[in-house]
């Protein structure tokens, strides 16, 4: 027996885990619920949670192997860790827009565990929305013309030398390493859940496959505002110990930049996946 429930937000997307403590380690029957409850629910929220970046590593360890992040600055010590910082002196935040982690992978990331460390007074959300509801709510004709369907996903606009020369700080690093394009079904089959999903993305992908990017940008466009309808998505109000473990083939997140002037720390573990099929 696992012990662990999970309760469903009352938005389109998410459950909060009860009866759980982190700081103590899970066992194989906990991670074997989570990782079902993640496929279900598309991110899992945990408050309260008093870790340290060891138990943290752990946790994440339980569901893959620990990806390293190529671009980001990591905790020191930790180099598994990355930060996800905004000083008062900086303008943008990291993840500033809808997006889904690692779409510019032939294998995408599995998903993270973000952990707040450091919150401002009030702001600073983070909103998800799911991939399943932005699917399964289109018409059977839109449906059935984009499980046809592949797009192409690159880290080059986001990660590469020119978009370092606009961000120019320091909190990024490795921009020739941004070379990374990808090719994926408009519409998975979700590993864990098996249920379909919508995997565009507004941060990462660039058009469809064999599509001009004239002839692509009216339909993501339509994805994108749909997708992102409110009763598909849910915005998570972080604490000190909160922690959102997001699957990034179920889910969008969006990094609300709404605290200037303050200080925001998360730590961010990832998870390596798997190559996605339709
Ligand atoms: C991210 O996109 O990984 C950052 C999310 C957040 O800071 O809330």
């Amino acid at each position: 027996m696992s012990g662990l429930s999970f309760q469903p937000t009352e938005g389109g997307v998410g459950a909060f885990v009860q009866d759980i403590d982190l700081s103590a380690g899970i066992d194989a029957a906990q991670a074997a619920r989570l990782r079902e409850g993640l496929g279900e629910h598309g991110v899992l929220f945990f408050r309260d949670q008093d870790i340290t970046p060891e138990a943290h590593q752990d946790f994440a360890g339980h569901f893959g192997e620990i990806n390293v992040n190529r671009f980001f600055a990591h905790v020191d010590g930790y180099p598994q860790i990355a930060a996800v910082l905004k000083e008062p002196r900086h303008e943008k935040n990291i993840g500033g827009g809808w997006h889904t982690d690692h779409s510019y992978d032939a294998a995408p990331a599995l998903g993270s565990v973000l952990l707040a460390r450091e919150v401002p007074a009030a702001g600073g959300d983070t909103e998800f929305a799911s991939m399943y509801r932005a699917y399964e709510t289109l018409s059977e004709g839109l449906k059935r013309t984009l499980d046809g369907l592949r797009a192409e996903h690159s880290s080059r606009h986001v990660f590469g030398v020119s978009a370092r020369a606009r961000y120019k700080d320091d909190r990024f690093h490795s921009p020739e390493e941004a070379v990374q394009d990808a090719v994926h079904p408009v519409v998975i089959r979700h590993p864990i859940s098996g249920r379909k999903a919508l995997y565009v993305n507004p941060g990462f992908t660039l058009r469809f496959e064999g599509w001009t990017d004239e002839e692509s940008k009216p339909l993501l466009d339509m994805l994108y505002t749909h997708a992102a309808k409110p009763e598909h998505t849910y915005r998570y109000t972080w604490d000190v110990g909160s922690i959102a473990f997001w699957d990034n083939r179920a889910t969008w997140h969006h990094a609300l930049n709404d605290y200037p002037g303050e200080r925001r720390l998360m730590h961010r573990v990832t998870i390596e996946g798997v190559p996605l099929n339709g």
